[in-house]
């Protein structure tokens, strides 16, 4: 069988997930495997067709996809995504039909979930047959249990597509009912109280409902604005994570990326605005997330307020919710609404605008932020383990930044939980205090809130 392997790494040759496959291939060379580094190659494939057609060309004579990549910032690689959107956009979507497909995927499982969500649902919109995910830490090559269950993975792979099985379709194709958004005229622009609002966007064209979003909502809230269409972004992030040490990213002050992070960190009130393409944002509003790596773990915008204008059928993309949702959590700012053109009138869209602009600027001067859910404290377990142990050489900078900012929160700092598990596990043999404690357990564990009801 013909297997067409696409690459999402910027690394190319040199990405670490493709050793997955190639370690696939080493045990299973009696298919045929063409690779193509999709990611990498972008600027070529988009702007020489005959590059793109190659890779077309390969899907069309395969019987089966492995789309290979690696998690880059809660999805695949702005460039990666580039190519999904090409797909459409050169309408070769029918190309990908019914071929057999399956996602290799690694990273250190932040997020994994959300990336791997996008790839099926990109490959049920294409309508190919989607099998299974393999989601793997980038070290589990080395490990003898994960390469057993890699091969697994691989023998089912192969064996579905050659009895031709059915497979299961998990996301419907989304229906768009969205209609043209007049903005209605603004009255009286809002008394921000001195809150500084910016808005972050890809799009300001007129003849679009986003475009008309924004400008009305900079018209009710004065904000400044960021067009990241027009800004100097000279590449996507090359994945060399030269950022590790001191926060320096290689394309340094050469492009716009980092000045603009550093802009935004003046305003109080962040609204991202952007259109839906395909199952997320444009690859140009990746691109620019991506960028923002050379911060690396750290929380950037720490106590600001932000908000979402999407233009688009949100509402079908709960994925898309989850990472905005889990990116604010751990970016230490409060998500107050992602606001979006669909199934609603123009006046009501306004009357939502302004209660959303209003609810910023109350909830920026009162500083509150949403209590973390477990998308923002789930996240950064995984990241303070990987930064305090096996990651933190390369990562020097975060791990000054997670000592210096309490990250560190690991149980066993926990002096009075560890004394008291100390003295009352023994105790609790007894079997009279056990039965004791089982039988007022429930008393117990209201009784720190009974106390605070009382005293505070
Ligand atoms: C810019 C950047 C962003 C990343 N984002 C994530 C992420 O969101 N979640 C995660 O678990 N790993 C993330 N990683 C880790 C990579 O997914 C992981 O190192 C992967 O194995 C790299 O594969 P590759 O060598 O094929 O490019 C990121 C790495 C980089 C450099």
């Amino acid at each position: 069988m013909k297997i067409t392997v696409l690459n999402g790494s910027p690394k190319g040759e040199e990405s670490g997930t493709v050793y997955f496959v190639k370690y696939i291939q080493k045990k299973y060379p009696q298919h045929e495997y063409e690779y193509f580094n999709v990611a990498q190659a972008i600027k070529k494939i988009e702007n020489d067709p005959q590059e793109f057609d190659r890779v077309i060309e390969s899907v069309k004579n395969s019987d089966g996809v492995i789309w290979s990549f690696p998690l880059y910032v809660f999805l695949v690689h702005a460039s990666y995504k580039r190519f999904i959107e090409l797909i459409w956009e050169r309408r070769v979507e029918n190309i990908f039909r019914d071929k057999y497909v399956v996602s290799v995927a690694t990273s250190i499982h932040f997020f994994d979930h959300t990336a791997i969500n996008y790839m099926h649902s990109i490959s049920d919109d294409l309508n190919m047959r989607y099998i299974d995910f393999f989601s793997a830490d980038m070290t589990d090559l080395t490990k003898e249990d994960r390469r057993k269950d890699l091969l697994q993975f691989a023998h089912n792979f192969f064996e579905q597509m050659e009895q031709k099985r059915k497979t299961i379709k998990s996301y419907l194709p989304i229906i768009v009912d969205i209609k043209e958004y007049i903005p209605t005229e603004v009255r009286a622009p809002l008394d921000t109280k001195g809150q500084r609002f910016v808005i972050v966007t890809d799009a300001m064209d007129q003849d679009k409902n986003i475009g008309r979003m924004v400008k009305r909502f900079q018209e009710y809230t004065q904000a400044d604005l960021v067009d990241l269409s027009a800004l100097k972004i000279n590449g996507g992030c090359t994945g060399c994570i030269h950022c590790g040490f001191d926060n320096e990213c290689i394309y340094g002050e050469n492009d716009d990326v980092k000045k603009t992070y550093e802009k935004l960190k003046q305003y109080d009130i962040l609204v991202f605005a952007g259109t839906i393409k395909d199952r997320f944002l444009s690859a140009r509003w990746k691109t620019f997330i991506d960028r923002r790596f050379y911060i690396t773990h750290q929380p950037h915008f720490s106590g600001k307020q932000l908000a979402y204008l999407i233009s688009g059928p949100i509402s079908q993309t709960h994925n898309i919710r989850e990472v905005l949702q889990a990116n604010a959590e751990f970016d230490e700012v409060n998500l107050a609404g992602i606001l979006s053109d669909e199934s609603a009138s123009a006046l009501e869209i306004d009357e939502r605008m302004k209660a959303l602009a209003q609810n910023l600027v109350e909830y920026s001067l009162q500083g509150y932020i949403r209590p973390q859910t477990f998308l923002g404290i789930g996240g950064m377990k995984i990241f303070r383990d990987v930064i305090w142990g096996r990651l933190r050489m390369v990562f020097q900078s975060d791990h000054r930044y997670y000592k210096k900012h309490g990250k560190y929160d690991f149980p066993q700092k926990d002096f009075g939980t560890r004394v008291l598990n100390a003295i009352m596990i023994p105790i609790t043999k007894i079997p009279s205090v056990k039965k004791s404690i089982q039988r007022d357990m429930k008393k117990h564990m209201i009784s720190a809130n009974q106390q605070v009801l009382r005293s505070k």
